[in-house]
């Protein structure tokens, strides 16, 4: 798969341009934003996909009666008899193509100008003609890449978020398109949080979703509280020796209240415990992603001529970011020498890291990037 400078994917503008105009901000369609493209896999494939207990699906059909009629909603894995449904329009949609697809974890870090700790999944749906999710909003950004076939897009900022009451997926009650165009493969549309949109296929098409993370404060909150849990240390006991005679045996007495909120103060976090915890939170695996190690690990040595010779690269699976509190990988902080910073870097952002670039930081790293294969973390190239 050619996959295009960012200027074509970006519609002739460079990516500080596409930041500061539309980045969360207004919606952008980009004709032939990747030339040539319709797809990264197959129909049959993507079917596949489907049908496994490790992918995550959905298949979606729509009312025979209007957006308030009955919507089903059915979560994978995806029966084999799934595609030879006809009476009412229907579509699949996969998520996490970019984990199992190395064509389709090439498109995701395509979009690699926003954050990697940014993005989140390839989602690719195929639909029958007439198919689609029905009218609705996300609360991430999200790119709409057209494979094959055509598909209908309309939008609206409208403020109306009222929902279908009772269907099983967020379906907008009312929805009053502002604008309305026919995606054919390679084209692309940008739309921002909140942008009610609605994708009708026109005979038979896949869309590939460059999807985003978001999480809101209150999961940030939840999760670092339970980081924190498992770091916190406090000191001091109960301890009560001015204690007098209370009239109420039952009743919990302010001093009391005084003492527990002045132990609970030590509960403190700094700057670097934020990183650290930024780090393993966006690092994590998401719950049904398991790693493989090699079932015949080679050893040291062979690994050696093997990265020697043509580069290490990281499963699609694996999440390597560093800020100031050093690396995370899939969750955990990676011990590491400070000299091998600029190698690390270099795979994060990469996502790998060529045989010559081994070769100039010697054993330690030679010797982390084994441990790391033979977790299943990644592997030579
Ligand atoms: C689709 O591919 O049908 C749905 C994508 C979306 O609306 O976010
Ligand atoms: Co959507």
């Amino acid at each position: 798969m050619n996959l295009p400078a960012l200027e074509t994917l970006l519609g002739g503008r460079s990516a500080r341009e596409f930041l500061a105009e539309y980045w969360q901000k207004k919606p952008l369609l980009i004709r032939q934003a990747v030339p040539g493209f319709t797809g990264v896999l197959s129909r049959t494939d993507l079917f596949e996909l489907a049908c496994n207990p490790d992918v995550e699906s959905r298949y979606i059909r729509l009312p025979a009666d209007g957006v308030d009629g009955d919507w089903t909603l059915e979560h994978g894995p995806q029966p084999r008899s799934r595609r030879r449904g006809k009476r009412q329009p229907w579509t699949v949609l996969v998520q996490g193509v970019n984990l199992w697809v190395p064509d389709g974890d090439r498109l995701l870090h395509r979009f690699d100008f926003i954050p990697q700790a940014r993005l989140d999944d390839l989602m690719v749906s195929y639909a029958i003609d007439g198919g689609g999710v029905g009218p609705h909003f996300d609360n991430y950004d999200v790119f709409l890449l057209q494979g094959m076939g055509r598909r209908r897009w309309q939008i609206s900022d409208q403020a109306d978020r009222s929902l279908v009451e009772g269907a099983p997926l967020r379906i907008l009650k009312h929805f009053t398109p502002t604008e309305d165009w026919v995606l054919e493969p390679g084209d692309m549309l940008y739309l921002p949080p909140h942008w009610a949109h609605n994708g009708i296929a026109i005979g038979e098409c896949t869309t590939y979703s460059i999807g985003f993370r978001s999480p809101t404060a209150q999961e940030l909150g939840t999760e670092f509280l339970a980081w924190m849990q498992d770091r916190l240390q406090l000191e001091g006991l109960y301890a009560d020796p001015d204690l007098e005679l209370q009239q109420n045996s039952a009743e919990i007495g302010p001093k009391m209240v005084d003492q527990i909120e002045r132990m609970l103060a030590g509960i403190r976090w700094t700057r670097r415990d934020v990183e650290a915890f930024v780090g393993a939170y966006l690092t994590e695996p998401k719950p049904h992603v398991f790693f493989e190690p090699p079932e015949a690990p080679m050893d040291r040595r062979r690994f050696e001529r093997e990265v020697g010779a043509h580069g290490f690269a990281l499963d699609p699976r694996s999440l390597l970011l560093f800020s100031a509190a050093g690396f995370h990988l899939n969750g955990e902080p990676v011990d590491a020498d400070e000299t091998l910073r600029p190698a690390l870097a270099e795979l994060a952002d990469r996502r790998c890291l060529p045989a010559s670039a081994v070769a100039r930081f010697g054993p330690a790293l030679l010797e982390l990037l084994h441990d790391w294969y033979c977790s299943g973390f990644g592997a030579p190239q």
